[in-house]
């Protein structure tokens, strides 16, 4: 039975806030065992400088290992994007790169320099949700500038359907950062199948994702001896006590991190260390926690050779080549638009 309080807040939820997903998704995932939370409430600006400063850690080991295989390999890659399109159609074209959630585009810039010095003038359709970070997309390749033309595209990849302008050219679509490993399978492949309908054959996919490793290293890399990743993940109870005037008190919550083996992911929790109510007037609730429940923030998967030719096929592309790391913790895998 509903608490006087739970009845109050739920009929000013319907004047304040029914139509604001922060509240929506506070609504679908803390009145639920167990609770949960979508990993896009971490973005906000201060979760967003957080994770740049991820990405730099010692024990994050996934950014700077992608964009070695970058310095390595960008002129293989390129080739090869190249090459897929030559077998298809017999003859060459100047390749354009797209890259979905671009961000600050930081590493992108390698692949497009490869692309420069192989072809000259190169297009780059980088495509966010965010404005912001196009912006600051175009900014971190000014040293390409006049050698490269941006077409930024504000778009959420997830839930619109992508317009992709005609292209006479192989398109070398990015989806890079293993940021596929934050979906679960069928979201995955959903997302990748999105992006297969706008693209055609002799077209390909850079995919860049993360690998199953030893379990030590995994849980280090999303639970830092600084804590950032634990102030990422306590970020999102901070941003709806601003959002929706909720009242969680960070000091009775944790950041957990703990492997998964039987879904091969890492999952992120905050784990309330007493029981507890927590009003959230913004969505119009009150939520119990018992002590030692978790809100479940994030998956991370980690993938094997073989869970990522599954998911490839899956969404109707094919494996041309796979680059690895030394320690091969990290993949970029080139594949191909099935005809
Ligand atoms: C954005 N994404 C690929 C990161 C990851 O590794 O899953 C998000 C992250 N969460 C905690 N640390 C980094």
């Amino acid at each position: 039975m509903k608490t006087s309080l739970e009845n109050a807040a739920s009929t000013a939820s319907v004047r304040i806030s029914s139509f604001d997903p922060v509240a929506q998704a506070v609504r679908d995932g803390l009145r639920v065992t167990p609770k949960w939370l979508p990993a896009w409430l971490f973005y906000d600006a201060v979760g967003s400088g957080l994770f740049e400063q991820i990405t730099a850690l010692p024990e994050y080991y996934p950014t700077r290992t992608e964009r070695a295989i970058f310095a390595a390999h960008a002129q293989a890659i390129i080739t090869a994007a190249l090459q897929v399109f030559e077998r298809k159609h017999g003859i060459g074209g100047t390749l354009r790169l797209l890259e979905l959630g671009s961000g600050t585009a930081s590493k992108t810039g390698i692949l497009l320099a490869a692309a420069i010095d192989r072809q000259g003038l190169t297009e780059y359709l980088p495509i966010d949700v965010s404005d912001v970070a196009l912006d600051e997309a175009q900014q971190s390749l000014t040293q390409l500038l006049g050698k490269v033309r941006v077409l930024p595209q504000v778009a959420n990849y997830v839930t619109d359907a992508l317009r992709i302008p005609p292209h006479s050219g192989p398109t070398l679509a990015l989806y890079i950062g293993s940021s596929i490993g934050n979906f679960a399978p069928d979201e995955a492949v959903a997302v990748l199948r999105n992006l297969r309908a706008q693209l055609r054959p002799g077209d390909s996919l850079l995919l860049g994702t993360d690998l199953v490793k030893d379990e030590a290293l995994l849980v280090a890399a999303y639970d830092d001896a600084q804590g950032v990743t634990a102030a990422f993940n306590l970020n999102v109870l901070e941003r709806l006590n601003r959002d929706l005037r909720a009242n969680f008190d960070l000091s009775r919550f944790r950041h957990r991190a703990r492997w998964n083996a039987d879904e091969s992911r890492i999952e992120m929790h905050l784990e309330s260390t007493t029981a507890q109510p927590v009003h959230v007037p913004g969505a119009g609730m009150v939520a119990h926690f018992r002590q030692g429940e978790t809100i479940h923030t994030e998956n991370s998967y980690k993938f094997t050779g073989q869970s990522l030719r599954e998911l490839l096929a899956a969404a109707g592309f094919d494996v041309v080549q796979t680059w690895l790391d030394e320690r091969e913790w990290f993949a970029v895998t080139l594949a191909a638009v099935v005809s």
